[in-house]
């Protein structure tokens, strides 16, 4: 660790929050190298709300229909994040894409986790889409968010098989232990300030 403060870590969930779960776990063991201060869904209903606020964890609601145009909510999402001191953001299944606006406000500083080895098939159902196309192996990516959808430089990636008897239940039961694995793992080497990008790739230090 350098001298320098722990980042301040903002999750943003939209539905169930189990790598947000790993993400505070980590925390809670010492092991994040940042301090989750804030948890925003752009759904009230999120399950993940409820146990951000469990493990005692700040939490608010940004819905997107409470905005006219996409630059609002996003300048509104932002508002709240800076509001909590944040300047390290992990999306955790947020089911919305991101532009400009949020970007700018977080340069470099945006992470997120998508259940595929990407550059294979991005976008949804993503472990539907591997078991369709008939790959032999699978996993999952945590990258840096730029403006295209699940395609920025990539900082952490692990593999699974995917078997014969496989659903897309059992394979995405599979990926997710590998997810809550190295998304706090991947956090923590941004944290501590050992990641450098240099274009797409992404270099590593003092591993
Ligand atoms: C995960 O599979 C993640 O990779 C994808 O959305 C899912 C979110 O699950 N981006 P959870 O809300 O973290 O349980």
């Amino acid at each position: 660790m350098t001298a320098e403060k722990a980042p301040r870590l903002g999750i943003l969930v939209s539905g169930r929050g189990s790598n947000m779960e790993a993400i505070l776990q980590a925390a809670a063991l010492g092991r994040l190298g940042a301090t989750p201060v804030l948890v925003v869904s752009d759904n009230p209903q999120a399950p993940a709300l409820a146990k951000a606020a469990q493990r005692g964890v700040a939490i608010a609601v940004v819905r997107r229909r409470d905005y006219a145009s996409a630059s609002e909510f996003e300048r509104a999402l932002v508002a709240e994040l800076k509001g909590a001191g944040v300047d390290l953001v992990a999306l955790a299944g947020f089911m919305r894409v991101l532009g400009r606006e949020f970007l700018a406000a977080f340069p470099g500083r945006v992470l997120n986790i998508h259940p595929s080895l990407l550059p294979s098939f991005p976008g949804l159902h993503a472990q539907r889409q591997a078991l369709e196309y008939g790959v032999r192996v699978s996993g999952c990516t945590v990258h840096f968010v730029d403006e295209q959808v699940d395609h920025g430089p990539i900082v952490l990636q692990a593999a699974v098989p995917v078997l014969p008897a496989d659903t897309e239940e059992t394979l995405s039961a599979r990926i997710l232990a590998e997810e809550h694995r190295i998304y706090p793992e991947a956090i923590r080497l941004v944290a501590e300030g050992r990641v450098r990008v240099e274009g797409r790739r992404v270099w590593i230090l003092d591993r």
